[in-house]
């Protein structure tokens, strides 16, 4: 009872900072740490040389790719701190041991592209509602054998959402405090995830955090999203699909800042926060992508208007006000970023171009074909 009371007043609103004293977790648990911005933080955390060391936990779907750690792999120091375990986190026999292991886990593991979940959705329930379900159970576990004296502490567990959560934002900015909207199977899947673990720190005192970050580019982006698809597709001369009249807009946030931020919050926040992690780069889709043509010296003709994605959000935005009353700050521009990322893309197609290939080209038919057989020139 008064755990659950104090847990209550911990989400009291008038607290707009409840940053507590920074800590450092020695052993962690990365879920989904073989995908794009998983990978990123496993590869940060373990580049910083201080110890840490991490369990990944990846169920290698389509999106899973342990390349993506050979940087780190390759380098017997770090390789020393990391364990790499194939299977899925809505498997409680494979998690429980896991969690049993960790100081704090970070829960990147996810189907995460919107235009799959309007072609199949259900893999967006297990993973994003139900993978998160079976983490948190198993964090009660340890809850409860550390207060039986069985460990030091309850494992902190921070969950990664995102601003789709809030929906579509005509105008301003999203704080932390507004309705969730989603509008689309994946963000109603991962809205689901983040209220199921607030749920969590309110009825059982769970030390939980939550980040929501925005649209997050950089190297190792599996070539479904808009940047990745449209520099691989341009390198290769092919047709560019821009849904709509492609005036949507997005704020972009560079994937190590993103990775950065993740572990800013789990270090200084205080337990049941949220905390909106944003770009401060917002831009329309067809801006982005002069961009990224204008780096690579193609022509604007590679780029046609496809029919829209159904229920597409028009626009994104949030504020990083507490965020930054948390002490963090953001490092890369976005032109420098961009351009990094489409040098990376040209310097590394040994690692797209398999990627590029078999279950990939089943969706691209399934995502494009007839769109593009129906696309008008995009002006
Ligand atoms: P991603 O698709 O690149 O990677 C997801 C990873 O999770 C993959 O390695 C995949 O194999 C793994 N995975 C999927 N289902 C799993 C399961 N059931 N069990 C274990 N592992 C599983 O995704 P990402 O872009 O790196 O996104 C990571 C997280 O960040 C997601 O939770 C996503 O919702 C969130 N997010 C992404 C963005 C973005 O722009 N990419 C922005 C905000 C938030
Ligand atoms: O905002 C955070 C979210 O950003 C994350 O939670 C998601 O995991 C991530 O996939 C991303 O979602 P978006 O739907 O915004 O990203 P995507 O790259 O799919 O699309 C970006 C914009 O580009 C969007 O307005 C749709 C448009 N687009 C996308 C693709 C793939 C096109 O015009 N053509 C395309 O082929």
């Amino acid at each position: 009872m008064t755990q659950e009371r104090d847990a209550t007043r911990m989400h009291d609103k008038s607290r707009t900072t409840a940053q507590r004293g920074s800590r450092r977790y020695a052993r962690l648990l990365v879920t989904g740490g073989a995908g794009f911005i998983g990978s990123c933080f496993v590869r940060d955390v373990l580049g910083r040389r201080d110890g840490t060391h991490i369990t990944v936990l990846d169920k290698l779907t389509y999106a899973g790719n342990r390349s993506n750690l050979a940087p780190v792999e390759a380098d017997p120091e770090q390789a020393a701190r990391l364990r790499f375990v194939v299977g899925d986190i809505a498997d409680p026999e494979i998690v429980e041991p896991l969690v049993a292991e960790a100081d704090a886990v970070v829960n990147f593991a996810a189907e995460s592209h919107v235009d799959r979940s309007i072609l199949e959705p259900v893999d967006f329930l297990r993973t994003d509602v139900l993978g998160v379900h079976v983490l948190l159970e198993a964090c009660r576990k340890e809850q409860a054998r550390a207060r039986a004296g069985g460990r030091a502490a309850t494992p902190r567990m921070l969950q990664v959402s995102t601003d789709e959560v809030y929906g579509s934002v005509e105008t301003g900015e999203s704080v932390e405090d507004d309705r969730l909207e989603p509008r689309s199977p994946y963000s109603a899947a991962k809205a689901a995830g983040e209220l199921l673990v607030r749920s969590y720190f309110i009825t059982y005192g769970l030390d939980v955090v939550v980040t929501r970050g925005s649209n997050t580019y950089g190297p190792y982006h599996y070539p479904e999203k808009l940047i990745p698809l449209f520099v691989t597709n341009a390198i290769d001369d092919q047709q560019l699909p821009l849904y709509g009249d492609g005036r949507q807009r997005r704020d972009w946030l560079y994937v190590a800042d993103h990775a950065g931020a993740i572990g800013h919050v789990l270090e200084h926040a205080g337990a049941g926060e949220t905390y909106n992690i944003p770009g401060g780069n917002e831009r329309a889709n067809r801006e982005v992508v002069a961009t990224l043509l204008e780096l690579l010296g193609k022509p604007w003709s590679l780029v046609r208007s496809v029919e829209d994605r159904p229920g597409h959000d028009w626009r994104y935005a949030m504020t990083g006000d507490k965020l930054a009353a948390l002490g963090w700050k953001n490092k890369m521009s976005f032109e420098v970023g961009l351009a990094a990322t489409v040098d990376w893309y040209l310097a590394n197609q040994g690692w797209w171009r398999p990627i590029k290939s078999g279950e990939w080209e089943e969706y691209y038919r399934r995502q494009y074909a007839t769109r593009l057989a129906g696309s008008r020139d995009a002006g």
